[in-house]
């Protein structure tokens, strides 16, 4: 079966687990864009937001949320007083996946084998960092850490006891939020993804 379990070596450390992380071949996204995107931040972060994978700039740059949801998310983390630097960054899947449209790669939906392959990853960085609060960014993260089931778009907002942290909340992802046409709808989805995350800043 796909799984990334034979490439994580036993260590705690982030920075060798991301160098590790270069040479996992637990899927066959290995192959696929230019790298991988492993998290980012403090070993001792309070708070962890888990994303769904990389895009397009995440993978040229080989850093979490850089592109436009990132531009975002900092936009939010910043407006309701969360230091980005203080947080660990990651994604439930380290490597783009997309289709070639013309010269644009258009991300694609990692499949549920993709996202299991890689999910030993994830563990690990929560069980190093250990984050206080654990915030899902979008339905692939939280059904990946919350169950398949969990539904984003009746439960978002909702604090958690879980096995990952006990504070544990999903929110809408911010790609997700950007694609929204309509712009009323979207200023709504704005609003309470700045809520979801107020309620993070007055736990921290
Ligand atoms: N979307 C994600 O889920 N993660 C990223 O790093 C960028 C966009
Ligand atoms: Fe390994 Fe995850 Fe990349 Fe698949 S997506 S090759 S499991 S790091």
């Amino acid at each position: 079966p796909w799984t990334a379990e034979p490439f994580i070596p036993q260590s705690r450390s982030l920075k060798v687990l991301a160098e590790a992380s270069k040479n996992c071949r637990g899927c066959d996204l290995c192959d696929i864009g230019s790298q991988v995107v492993f998290g980012e931040g403090p070993h001792d972060a309070m708070v962890m937001f888990v994303g769904e994978q990389p895009g397009d700039q995440e993978d040229r740059q080989g850093r979490p949320f850089v592109g436009p949801a990132g531009q975002l998310l900092d936009e939010v983390l910043q407006q309701v007083g969360i230091i980005r630097d203080e947080c660990y960054v990651t994604n439930s899947v380290k490597h783009f996946k997309f289709e070639p449209r013309g010269t644009r790669r258009i991300h694609a939906k990692p499949s549920s084998r993709e996202v299991s392959a890689c999910q030993p990853w994830l563990v690990r960085e929560i069980e190093v960092v250990r984050p206080q609060i654990l915030v899902c960014l979008g339905s692939t993260a939280a059904q990946t850490l919350l169950g398949r089931d969990f539904r984003v778009t009746q439960r978002r907002g909702d604090v958690m006891k879980t096995e990952w942290s006990p504070w544990t909340m999903a929110t809408i992802h911010p790609s997700a939020l950007l694609r929204i046409p309509d712009e009323a709808l979207r200023a709504k989805s704005r609003g309470e993804f700045e809520a979801d995350l107020a309620k993070v800043a007055e736990q921290i």
